[in-house]
């Protein structure tokens, strides 16, 4: 799977979906599946490390991930997010932090928070040869100045993200998720768009959807309104974990075809 490949079924209007990971395991299940796209984001920092918000995740916590989830797929796109704080200040910055996802890590692309502010940051990824996928709307890097997890773009704002999206497909972003947004807005900003646009909570007119994989699989406790529950792990973990307590205080297992001789 390449960008250009992601290209060319915006041009055929298929859709595709997009999932996140963080190890290898769980990377391989989701690439055999035939999945193009896998995000490492920086909800690792609630999903794997146990914060409160992304923002506490470092560039040094993600590394390892990427790698992982590079070393247990073969085909898909492996997206890294670039954490909160490591490419803000400066072009270089977002420039030093990309080449170490993708020379440390094996990143093939890399996924960065806002609109018309980090212009330059895209502009000289893109010109590095980095694959840069934006990111509008509900923006969790930016939940403090946001004043909470609220939908983003009603309204006014709404062509301010408009704004924001032309931009960053004019500083050649590939992609662009839409997180948040109210459905009509998405519907809008994708036929505007030639190149996708990713939904996650932004309604059934995106060219692509992601969901974070714990989400989907219903191992989070409360998830979002936009979350739709394709399993119940948390409840299928919680059975298995009894029943392998149980056997053990009861002396069932290990059982002789358990047992060397
Ligand atoms: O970090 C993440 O998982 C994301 C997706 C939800 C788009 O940024
Ligand atoms: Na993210």
């Amino acid at each position: 799977m390449t960008v250009r490949d992601i290209a060319a079924a915006k041009e055929r209007g298929e859709k595709w979906p997009m999932v996140t990971a963080y190890d290898a395991m769980t990377a391989k299940v989701f690439d055999e599946a035939g999945i193009p796209v896998m995000l490492v984001g920086d909800s690792a920092a609630m999903v794997v490390y146990g914060y409160d918000s992304t923002l506490p995740v470092s560039v040094d916590d993600l590394l390892p991930l990427t790698a992982a989830v590079v070393r247990g797929s073969s085909r898909a796109l492996v997206v890294a997010d670039l954490p909160f704080g490591s490419y803000q200040a400066s072009p270089g910055d977002a420039l030093a932090t990309a080449a170490r996802f993708m020379k440390e890590a094996g990143a093939h692309a890399v996924k960065l928070e806002g609109g018309r502010r980090v212009l330059p940051q895209i502009e000289l990824l893109v010109s590095a040869g980095i694959p840069v996928m934006g990111h509008l709307g509900l923006t969790p890097q930016s939940v403090n100045a946001f004043g909470g997890y609220r939908v983003q773009g009603r309204g006014q704002s709404g062509d301010e993200l408009m704004a924001d999206a032309k931009a960053l497909e004019h500083a050649g972003a590939f992609a662009v998720v839409l997180e948040c947004v109210p459905a009509d807005l998405a519907a809008r900003v994708s036929a505007a768009l030639s190149v996708p646009t990713i939904g996650i909570g932004a309604g059934p007119s995106c060219d692509a959807q992601v969901l974070v994989w714990q989400d989907l699989m219903g191992l989070t406790p409360h998830p979002a309104k936009f979350v739709k529950k394709y399993a119940d792990l948390a409840g299928e973990m919680d059975h298995a974990v009894r029943a392998f307590a149980h056997d053990v205080v009861s002396g069932v297992f290990p059982a002789p075809e358990h047992s060397y001789s």
